[in-house]
C-alpha cells in the first residue's frame, strides 16, 4: 500500500482538526513502513495501540467540537468513530497471523481513515461552511 498523502481535498477548514488529521496520516505512514517485511508483530501492535490512543483523543475532540457547533450529524458521526475504534481493536486482538494483521491494517488505513476524512469529516465541514459556522 502506498503512503498516505495529505492533500487540500482533506482539509476541513478547522485548523485544529486539520493538524490532528495530518498527524494521524503521519502515524499511519509509520505503520505502513513498519508493516513491510522483517518487522515483528510486536512493533505493529505497539504502533496500532499508539494509533488507537491518538485516534480516541482526536475523536473526542472532534465530537465535542461538533456538539459545540450544534452539528445535527454528531450522533451518526460518533457511531462511525466507534466503528473505527472497534476495527483497530479487531486488528489488535483478532489477527492469528502476520498476514492477517497486515491485511487488516491495510484495509483499516486504506479505506476508512481516508474515507472517513474525505467523506464524513467533509460532510461536517460542508455543513459548517453552509451555516457560516466560524472556524476555531
Ligand atoms: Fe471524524
Amino acid at each position: 500500500m502506498k503512503r498516505m498523502v495529505w492533500t487540500s481535498a482533506c482539509r476541513t477548514g478547522f485548523e485544529e482538526i486539520d493538524s490532528q488529521h495530518r498527524l494521524l496520516f503521519a502515524i499511519c505512514n509509520e505503520l505502513l513502513e513498519i508493516s513491510n517485511p522483517n518487522n515483528q508483530e510486536l512493533e505493529i501492535k505497539y504502533l496500532l495501540r499508539h494509533l488507537r490512543e491518538y485516534v480516541e483523543n482526536h475523536f473526542s475532540f472532534e465530537e465535542n467540537f461538533m456538539e459545540e457547533k450544534k452539528y445535527p450529524g454528531t450522533g451518526e458521526h460518533k457511531e462511525k468513530h466507534e466503528q473505527i475504534v472497534s476495527e483497530i481493536n479487531y486488528a489488535l486482538t483478532g489477527s492469528a497471523t502476520m498476514n492477517e494483521l497486515k491485511k487488516k491494517l491495510e484495509s483499516l488505513l486504506g479505506s476508512w481513515v481516508q474515507e472517513h476524512i474525505l467523506i464524513e469529516d467533509k460532510k461536517f465541514s460542508e455543513w459548517a461552511k453552509f451555516h457560516n459556522v466560524a472556524a476555531k
